[in-house]
């Protein structure tokens, strides 16, 4: 019988590429989800998945009965949505993951693989310092806390039965699904497509560490499949490389001009944000043996097809921050006006 996965979180924007990509490698998946984005991003597997609409912190053992590993991708995944609502952050990204680890150990499921974020290691006083997982780290804000803190609940759980696994996974580009544009690379290809220009804070000095949405799901892949000795209680960086935000700007305009025959301007800055890190991906490519070699300018111009077959990326369900406002908004207007649509 093939073995059954539940993704919390699955109908997320890296989810919703995870999802098909596991019932492609041949096992069951089960996706639970609040939702917050719809579950339109699981169409094309809807009817090949079960699917539990919930808040993580409130699912109880009934929901685990016969899987046998879990991916927890759920949470509020950015900066700005963390610190909108900072106690619920904290519900949602540490309380919740460590709720549902223990009820793993409770019900015996041994794999536990949790979306960490390299933005653990970020500083407001940049320096060039590569950061390995050993690197120590004290992070203050809201989001970064939270994924920390998550991590170490993680890790006071771990024993010979229970095996979670942390993966840090630098910031996400490329086209899924479920698509955000509130992320790097994904900005800058929406903004060249808006606008044909690039607008670059600080020089564009700060660096980031990259991860193409296919190597996340290898990465998943690989974490989920590793002998438990390799894994169990392990954090890794998972990246493809670290880039100075004006070479990823480089790279997108490069790429645009190349394949698209599209001019874009890049106006640089002097002020801005100085947020910069550098992280070392090679412990998880020295343990699973996987060198990952896609192209961000392929990437690119997935994306950019996307765009121009007329994706309507002024909706605010692409940004998580405004998303959540509104939903907020919705929220407040309805329950003073009772309000029924039909
Ligand atoms: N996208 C990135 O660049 C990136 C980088 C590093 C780490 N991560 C982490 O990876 C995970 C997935 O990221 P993403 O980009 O797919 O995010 P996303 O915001 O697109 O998806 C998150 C999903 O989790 C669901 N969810 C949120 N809170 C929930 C809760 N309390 N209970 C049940 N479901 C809930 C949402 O409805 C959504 O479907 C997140 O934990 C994020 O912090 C993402």
């Amino acid at each position: 019988m093939a073995k059954k996965i539940l993704v919390a979180g699955g109908a997320g924007y890296i989810g919703c590429k995870l999802v098909p990509a596991l019932l492609k490698a041949g096992y069951d998946v089960k996706v639970f989800d609040k939702l917050y984005f719809g579950d339109e991003g699981l169409a094309a597997v809807r009817d090949k998945i079960e699917l539990e609409v919930g808040a993580l912190i409130d699912i109880r053992e009934k929901s685990l009965e016969g899987i046998d590993a879990v991916i927890n991708l759920a949470g509020l995944s950015n900066d700005p949505t963390a610190e909108y609502n900072p106690e619920a952050n904290k519900i949602m990204n540490t309380d919740s993951a460590i709720h549902l680890a223990r009820l793993c150990k409770k019900m015996k499921i041994r794999r536990y693989i949790y979306a960490s974020s390299c933005s653990i290691y970020y500083s407001l006083t940049p320096d060039d310092t590569l950061r390995a997982e050993d690197y120590p780290v004290d992070p203050k804000a809201p989001y970064s806390h939270s994924k920390y803190m998550a991590e170490r609940g993680l890790l006071e759980l771990v024993d010979a039965d229970f095996c979670p696994v942390m993966l840090r996974k630098g910031t996400v580009f490329g086209q899924s699904p479920r698509m955000r544009y509130d992320l790097v690379v994904n900005v800058f290809t929406r903004d060249a497509f808006k606008n044909r220009q690039l607008i670059l804070h600080n020089k564009g000095r700060m660096w980031r560490p990259l991860l193409n949405i296919d190597d996340a799901v290898r990465a998943y892949l690989a974490a989920l499949e590793a002998p438990e000795d390799l894994v169990r209680g392990r954090i890794f960086n998972v990246l493809n490389d670290n880039y100075p935000v004006i070479q990823i700007a480089y790279q997108v305009r490069h790429t645009l001009e190349s394949k698209k025959g599209v001019r874009v301007d890049l106006q640089i800055q002097e002020i801005g944000p100085v947020r910069s890190y550098r992280v070392d991906g090679s412990l998880f490519e020295r343990t699973f043996g996987i060198k990952f070699d896609t192209s961000m300018a392929a990437a690119i111009e997935e994306m950019w097809d996307a765009l121009e077959e007329g994706v309507d990326y002024n909706n605010p369900i692409y940004y998580n921050l405004a998303w959540l406002e509104l939903l907020r908004d919705m929220e407040r207007r309805l329950a003073v006006m009772n309000y029924k649509v039909f």
